[in-house]
């Protein structure tokens, strides 16, 4: 039974080229946060959702194997790349499996939601299975700067892709599993309508601080300050998703502590790290500065987040 299992699974896999090539031909459709907000909240239809997604996903997934497939292929062989493009494949033609399936019928809907978790199960180390094709390729083939560049390139678009599908898969599941976040029961799928950016701030700031301490036995203190210029009230909450805001803060901390640590000597008396949250009529700033000691000099880095 497993073998015949195994063929099936080959032969669906073998088709995967038709269907990727079919696909991605089409573009992805943008959603907003407000899209995402309405949908989740007030017109919460599964059955919708799921028919957006079983042609959505194959979209996204197709457009972003076509960009694999343009990499060079002394990569594209490598053993990590390789397995990328299976468990991209295998995604793809589960959800194609869904495409005659019919929306009204509830355990069709069942089963989308956990093949849609199966999915996102099988893609979670795909950020380092590729960063480790990379490395076996740039150590076996050193390149020239443009291929790095073409590779960065890539890399950048192929992680926003990988972004944009949990995200569509994330809110899918999350909305339709049936039950509440405890912890954060207003949030609408991964999103939160009321993000309070300020802890976000101060909870990346202690992660990075703890490992910051474990590795130098110091850490500079956080000088947070707030600046509604769109509303009286205190303090300032944006619709977002609190993990994504955190994840960016967390690496742009670990940066401005390392810096600031590694250039000055008196470490009892490091200089804090100065965030400034503003929130405009249109869109909100995140200032990150920082004081970096060259010689004599002091000179300030600044890092943002629009
Ligand atoms: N705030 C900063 N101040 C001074 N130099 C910085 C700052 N942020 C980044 N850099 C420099 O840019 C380099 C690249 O930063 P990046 O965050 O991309 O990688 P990394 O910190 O070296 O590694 P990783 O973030 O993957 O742990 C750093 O190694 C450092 O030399
Ligand atoms: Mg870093």
């Amino acid at each position: 039974m497993k073998f015949v299992r195994f063929i099936m699974k080959n032969a669906a896999l073998a088709s995967a080229p038709k269907h990727i090539e079919h696909f991605s031909k089409f573009s992805p459709s943008p959603l907003s946060m407000k899209q995402f907000i309405d949908f989740g909240s007030i017109n919460a239809c599964e059955k919708t959702s799921f028919v957006f997604l079983r042609q959505e996903l194959p979209v996204r997934l197709s457009n972003i194997m076509k960009e694999i497939n343009l990499l060079p292929d002394k990569l594209l062989t490598t053993p990590s790349v390789q397995m990328v493009q299976r468990w991209y494949s295998q995604s793809l033609m589960e959800i194609l499996h869904f495409l005659d399936k019919n929306p009204d019928d509830h355990r069709v809907l069942a089963e989308f939601v956990d093949a849609l978790v199966t999915i996102r199960n099988r893609h979670n180390d795909v950020v380092p299975t590729m960063a480790q094709g990379v490395i076996e390729y740039k150590e076996v083939f050193p390149q020239d700067v443009v291929t790095n560049q073409n590779i960065q390139y890539f890399l950048d678009r192929f992680y926003m892709s990988r972004i944009s599908i949990r995200m569509l898969i994330n809110q899918h599941t999350l909305v339709f599993d049936g039950t509440t976040n405890p912890v954060h029961p207003n949030t609408i799928g991964s999103i939160d309508p009321q993000c309070n950016v300020g802890d976000v701030v101060q909870d990346a700031f202690l992660s990075a601080k703890m490992l910051c301490d474990q590795y130098y036995l110091h850490s500079p203190d956080l000088v947070l300050q707030e600046m509604n210029h769109k509303t009286n009230s205190h303090p300032i909450s944006i619709v977002y998703v609190p993990s994504h805001l955190y994840h960016m803060l967390f690496e742009l901390f670990k940066n401005a502590m390392r810096a600031t640590i590694e250039t000055h000597e008196n470490r009892n008396n490091l200089p804090p790290i100065k965030v400034m949250v503003s929130l405009g009529g249109e869109d909100m700033s995140i200032k990150v500065r920082q004081s970096l000691k060259c010689r004599a000099a002091t000179f300030p880095v600044v890092t943002w987040i629009r």
